[in-house]
């Protein structure tokens, strides 16, 4: 007789993973249901969600909603996570990914673009940190990563809004760390430098309309890092799954960073 035990990490467990439609958070949703974990996806493109979904129970056999949510507007953030408690139950784990990422000058930035930035990096997670703990606390298990950057450890020119909000969220894990660490909930983020996605691919056109051919600005993201090489969704994704593992409850309040030595 042959005995099949299932020895992936995350059974039973309900993950939301914010901006889960492309790039690193369907990286994550993906490694996340590889660990048996039944997912909400949750972003604006409901269509590219629901394929996400589709392909992840296909795969990994594990339940997957998708819900329209735009982290920046607090009713659609309360609505959506009401929909996936009532579906899926509460969740375990919180991957505050959704971002937004818009280069411009201290100068240039208008006030418009500057809340704009806040709104969706900082402001959108801390409201679904805050949907998602009174389950978690009461649980006495909870995993929380948001999905920062290097631009929180380092400067790079052009970045002062976009880099403010994610060095907001190392406030953030800190703060609530501390918080929650007698709840068994862990708190930390995950700081990737240039992964390649949309957003990178956005940055090297901002190189080529600056006067760069392609391959040049490429080179020039690739040679921020001693590998020499974008980081991959995939490698963040994993760092992402070994922080919400059950054996990682003594991780918590840190920056990781996933940057090919970028930042040391
Ligand atoms: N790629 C990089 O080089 C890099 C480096 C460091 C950190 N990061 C961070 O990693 C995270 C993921 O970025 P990525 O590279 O995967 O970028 P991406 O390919 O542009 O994907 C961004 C994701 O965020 C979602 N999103 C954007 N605004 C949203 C909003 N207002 N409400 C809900 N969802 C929203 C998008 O989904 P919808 O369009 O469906 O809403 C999409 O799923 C971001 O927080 C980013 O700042 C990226």
């Amino acid at each position: 007789m042959t005995v099949t035990t299932d020895v992936r990490t995350l059974t039973d467990r309900h993950a939301v993973v914010t901006g889960a439609s492309r790039g690193i958070g369907a990286a994550i949703a993906e490694a996340l249901a590889r660990e048996g974990a039944s997912l909400t996806l949750m972003g604006r493109d409901v269509a590219a969600l629901s394929q996400r979904a589709a392909a992840l129970t296909a795969r990994h056999h594990v339940r997957a909603l998708p819900v329209a949510c735009d982290v920046s507007d607090a009713d659609a953030v309360a609505r959506a996570f009401d929909a996936s408690r009532e579906a899926l139950g509460d969740a375990h784990v919180l991957v505050a990914n959704a971002g937004e990422a818009a280069s411009a000058t201290a100068g240039d930035t208008s006030r418009a673009l500057w809340d704009r930035m806040l709104a969706v990096n900082l402001t959108g997670a801390f409201l679904c940190v805050q949907a998602v703990l009174p389950a978690m606390r009461a649980a006495r298990f909870g995993r929380v990563v948001l999905v920062s950057s290097t631009s929180a450890l380092k400067g790079y020119p052009r970045t002062a809004a976009y880099a403010a909000a994610k060095a907001g969220l190392l406030g953030l894990a800190r703060a609530l760390a501390a918080e929650v660490a007698r709840d068994g909930v862990t708190v930390n983020a995950v700081c990737p430098g240039y992964t390649e996605t949309d957003m990178a691919r956005a940055a090297i056109d901002n190189l080529v309309a600056a006067g760069r051919t392609p391959e040049e600005a490429r080179r020039a993201l690739e040679r921020l890092n001693p590998r020499h090489a974008l980081v991959t969704p995939e490698e963040v994704a994993a760092t992402v799954v070994w922080l919400c593992a059950p054996s990682s409850g003594a991780i918590t309040g840190q920056a990781v960073a996933v940057a090919a030595g970028e930042v040391m």
